[in-house]
């Protein structure tokens, strides 16, 4: 396990407002990062603002107001909006920043030095909405028309800088065979393959037609295309072109994670990139599905967007903790979209928050309170089949963790504490109360109940760091921060005879109170 680990979210689109899908990607990147700084390591989360462009330049224009205007405006919103959801980046990068702006012309700078840029003219089918050019077999199989918008793709001339992706097709061909998980799932990697077989075609990375970019060096009029300005900001975030680069241990990045329509940026002109500047690749670039409403695509037009007014009512109804569990435990992190359903939410916030996280500690505080005065009692059979169970979750959470499989990770949580519930019903420890000769045996029991609950929690603390917290300090008083993994992993941290206080985690929420509030 390295101990230094880097993970990142696409940089957002300033002239959109934040929305379920970068509150999802933001949300399930915080989880892993805070899972690597509780075993231990030193993470980098990264987030950040896209504010170049054409399209940013036309929503300021329409208002009225300079498209940095709209871009501080717009950024501010993300950063306060983020904030809310507790997130725990350890930056955030805006493109138009000057450590952005001024390393991203030293690395062009730098491919214009070795020829891997280049000045040609141009001419394709633009996605105008998209900003994207695609290859006339491509462009014949979307019957000429934006996948994305539907709007007519344009034919377009222009003398522009090119970037030779075509001179990198053998590589990234031979890395993606060499590294089986560099793009996951599997399945969107076969895609990217076979995109790739049909031909790489250098990519025009300049443009002319508008001002609101990174004017590309000694090339007045040019100005950087946008998504090779984005696609920098993962190395200028940690200085990369800069001399005093302090974060370059944090390079290459474990996670890019994003969802599957920026894929091909992602796996194919990014690494691209990255191997013309002589530069190590990311380990891993994730591409999750989408979130769909009700079983339809997500539109304004529909009204059927899971914007940042519902997301905000159903933290107001269930709680940060909820809204993180349903993202991580729900979402669309394999090759098929997930539904968002306010039904689906509420069940899987009873069942698994209220009925299970909550209900189980809650019912081992109030037996300890009641059979030993809220103290632990003794477990003189030293855990019996305990320990090595919670070891085997552990490990097994740790292994999750490693390959981004969030929901495997809570699932490993979840089932030691419905073991926890089974053990309780088929011991009956309220039965066995009524006899005193039952003492030693209700005591193990009690223990062992509290002693699982303690390491389930401590398993699901980047899910739920809220509630979690609570019940770190209600089960053992154990400060998150200063006890180190190995520690806090062990059963049998809680001494006998400490203080275990009763919880209340998850309350009950009315199935009808979201619908209320809307
Ligand atoms: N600016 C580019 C990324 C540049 S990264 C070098 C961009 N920005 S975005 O704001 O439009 O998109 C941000 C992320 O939100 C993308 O990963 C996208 O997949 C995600 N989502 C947008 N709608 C979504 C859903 N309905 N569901 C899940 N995620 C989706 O693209």
């Amino acid at each position: 396990m390295s101990q230094t680990s880097c993970i990142t979210t696409p940089i957002y689109y300033v002239n959109d407002r934040p929305h379920i899908g970068h509150a999802y990607t933001s949300t399930i990147c915080d989880v892993w990062a805070r899972a690597g700084r509780l075993v231990g390591r030193e993470v980098f989360f990264l987030t950040g603002t896209d504010e170049h462009g054409s399209k940013v330049e036309k929503s300021a224009t329409a208002r009225g107001i300079s498209p940095q205007a709209l871009a501080d405006e717009n950024a501010a919103e993300f950063q306060r909006v983020l904030a809310t959801f507790g997130l725990t980046n350890d930056d955030f990068i805006r493109t138009t920043q000057p450590r952005h702006v001024g390393q991203v012309q030293e690395f062009l700078r730098r491919l214009m030095a070795t020829g891997d840029v280049y000045l040609g003219t141009f001419e394709g089918w633009y996605d105008e909405g998209q900003e994207e050019y695609h290859t006339e077999n491509k462009a014949r199989e979307l019957n000429y028309q934006s996948p994305i918008s539907g709007k007519a793709l344009v034919r377009a001339t222009e003398q522009n800088y090119y970037f030779r992706l075509s001179a990198f097709a053998d590589r990234l061909a031979k890395h993606f065979a060499d590294h089986p998980t560099f793009v996951r799932p599997t399945e969107r990697a076969n895609e990217m393959l076979g995109r790739m077989r049909d031909g790489l075609q250098d990519v025009p990375i300049t443009r002319t037609n508008f001002s609101w970019g990174i004017a590309m060096p000694d090339a007045p009029g040019h100005v950087v295309y946008v998504w090779i300005d984005a696609l920098l900001n993962y190395i200028t975030a940690l200085g990369l072109a800069t001399p005093h680069a302090e974060r370059t241990k944090y390079w290459p990045a474990d996670y890019h994670v994003v969802g599957k329509e920026i894929l091909w940026f992602h796996a194919v002109i990014w690494p691209a990139l990255l191997m013309a500047l002589k530069l190590p690749l990311p380990k891993c670039i994730y591409a999750h599905s989408f979130w769909i409403a009700d079983g339809k695509k997500m539109s304004k037009s529909l009204g059927n967007f899971v914007d940042l007014p519902t997301i905000e009512r159903y933290n107001a109804t269930y709680g940060l903790d909820a809204w993180r569990w349903y993202m991580s435990t729900q979402g669309p992190l394999g090759t098929t979209d997930a539904d968002f359903n306010g039904k689906h939410f509420h069940e899987t916030y009873t069942n698994d928050l209220v009925n299970t996280v909550g209900n189980c500690p809650s019912r081992v505080g109030a037996m300890i309170a009641k059979y030993f005065g809220g103290k632990l009692p003794t477990d003189a059979q030293a855990g019996g089949e305990w320990p090595s169970r919670c070891d085997a979750a552990i490990a097994k959470w740790e292994q999750c963790m490693e390959v981004f499989d969030l929901s495997g990770a809570a699932r490993c949580a979840m089932d030691l504490l419905r073991q926890v519930d089974v053990m309780i019903n088929d011991t009956e420890p309220f039965k066995l109360a009524k006899d005193p000769a039952n003492t030693p045996r209700l005591s193990s029991i009690l223990n062992q109940c509290a002693q699982t609950v303690r390491i389930a929690g401590v398993m699901l603390e980047p899910f739920l760091p809220q509630r979690m917290g609570d019940l770190a300090t209600a089960f053992g008083g154990m400060p998150n921060k200063d006890t180190n993994w190995s520690a806090r992993k062990k059963y049998g941290a809680i001494s006998d005879g400490h203080p275990i206080e009763k919880v209340a985690l998850f309350p009950r929420v009315d199935a009808t109170a979201i619908s209320q509030t809307s």
